[in-house]
């Protein structure tokens, strides 16, 4: 949520001040010509304090960097905070956790206080040494010009000139050094707005197409962890051919779900290979991979719109026939029968739908996608039997995509002859 109000730092990139610097470039560079012209020794005595300015600035800007970059992951981290009690009101209630909640809060609050007075610490300090620097070097001149003066080696009229100079030269130097510390909040955003938007991590060794029909999927020796380092998944192997449908089952935190995430290349093997096709899946671009495949995760996400936007998340009017008719073929409306049918509108993240109601309209979406590999993660968890016996017979009779993929502990799917078991001890607790 931060990020999102942090990108209006970087719309400061083109703010009047950046227009005013690149004007100070000429004016800097003139200005300095022009105390040489007036005065060599006075000029090179400038020359020789100059490099402390610069000095200054890079050890600030860094400094300032690290605690603006501080002051952003402790607000993002409140803003969760934050985000999170909104979100769950109705159970921090019914759980009476509200003590609790708000203390949390009130921490992260504490600490994202602390993290604005350290970075304006940071910022003023800036600014009182640069200033301190201006006044000193001044004063060194006016001490220097007066000695000049008395030995008649300078005039007064030159020494008005050369400090009025003089004042552009760290007038501007002062807009430069500022601007790298206006610049630094706004890279901090930058690198933030590419990091939640994903890029540099997903997709950098990715330029391989894959082209055609996906005829052959293979998980060839793949373990994986997550940042923590406990082994999620261990030495999986298995391949899947065009046509097949598989069920996968295994204990709950069985990595389940993680082996889909594989697949959709959200992250890559620690060890082994998935190739598609024979190719190896972390070499596929992104795009091609995600426009193959279709997913009905656990966590149904629904947007402000109507039923119709979410099902068909603005694809052409052909998905819209291909809808009406899986509607009409299984009678789908009985459970879609709301006031305004398909054109009802949903509430921010599908607050005022039932779990099963998202659920059967996340299926919907999934299968008026029409992708070559359909996955479904627990397709049935939270539908009635009624809404339960009409998704199996879509999935039973109607080719709902090339390869299908469904993870569910439901016996209703054990009919499903292709079964993946992934830990070896649940094996023996489903009957074949
Ligand atoms: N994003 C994540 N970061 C760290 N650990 C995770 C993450 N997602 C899942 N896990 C852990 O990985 C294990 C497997 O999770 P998951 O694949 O969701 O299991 P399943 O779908 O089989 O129930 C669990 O122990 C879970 O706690
Ligand atoms: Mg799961």
């Amino acid at each position: 949520m931060s990020r999102i109000s942090e990108s209006s730092n970087v719309s400061n990139l083109f703010s009047p001040s950046m227009i005013n610097m690149v004007v100070g470039v000429f004016d800097f560079v003139i200005s300095l010509m022009m105390i040489f012209k007036i005065n060599l020794y006075l000029s090179l005595v400038v020359v020789i304090m100059l490099p402390f300015y610069v000095v200054l600035s890079v050890y600030f800007s860094s400094r300032i960097k690290k605690s603006v970059t501080q002051m952003n992951e402790d607000s993002a981290i409140m803003a969760g905070g934050v985000f999170e009690t909104i979100n769950s009101i109705e159970e921090i209630k019914i759980l009476d956790l509200k003590t609790i909640q708000m203390n949390k809060v009130e921490k992260l609050s504490k600490i994202v206080k602390e993290s604005i007075v350290n970075m304006n610490r940071n910022l003023n300090f800036y600014f009182e040494n640069f200033s301190f620097m201006s006044a000193f070097i001044g004063t060194g001149i006016l001490y220097l010009s007066g000695l000049l003066i008395i030995d008649h080696a300078f005039t007064i009229g030159s020494y008005i000139a050369f400090t009025g100079y003089l004042s552009r030269i760290l007038g501007n130097l002062q807009v430069y050094s500022t601007a790298g510390i206006t610049i630094q909040p706004i890279l901090v955003s930058i690198r933030r707005i590419q990091e939640f938007l994903g890029y540099g991590d997903e997709g950098d060794e990715r330029d391989r197409n894959l082209i055609g029909g996906i005829e052959k999927i293979e998980f060839i020796n793949v373990s994986f962890n997550y940042a923590d380092k406990r082994e999620v998944i261990r030495n999986f192997n298995q391949t899947i051919i065009k046509g097949e449908t598989i069920l996968i089952l295994g204990s709950n935190g069985s990595g389940k779900s993680t082996l889909i995430k594989l697949l959709l290349g959200l992250y890559n093997p620690s060890d082994g290979q998935i190739m598609l096709n024979d190719v190896d899946l972390t070499k596929i671009k992104l795009n091609d991979l995600r426009e193959k495949i279709g997913v009905v995760s656990q966590n149904i996400h629904l947007f402000k719109g109507t039923i119709l936007d979410n099902i068909l998340l603005g694809s052409d009017d052909s998905k819209l026939s291909y809808l009406n008719k899986l509607i009409k073929d299984y009678n789908l409306d009985v459970f879609l029968n709301f006031e305004n049918k398909l054109d009802t509108e949903i509430g921010n993240g599908g607050s005022n739908l039932s779990g099963g109601q998202k659920q059967l309209i996340g299926f919907l979406r999934a299968l008026v996608l029409q992708k070559e590999i359909l996955i479904l993660d627990e397709p049935t968890s939270a539908l009635d039997t009624a809404v339960k016996e009409c998704v199996i017979d879509i999935i039973k009779n109607r080719s709902i995509a090339n390869i299908t993929i469904i993870i569910s502990h439901d016996p209703s799917f054990y009919f499903i002859d292709n079964k993946i078991y992934m830990n070896k001890n649940f094996e023996g607790m489903v009957a074949k």
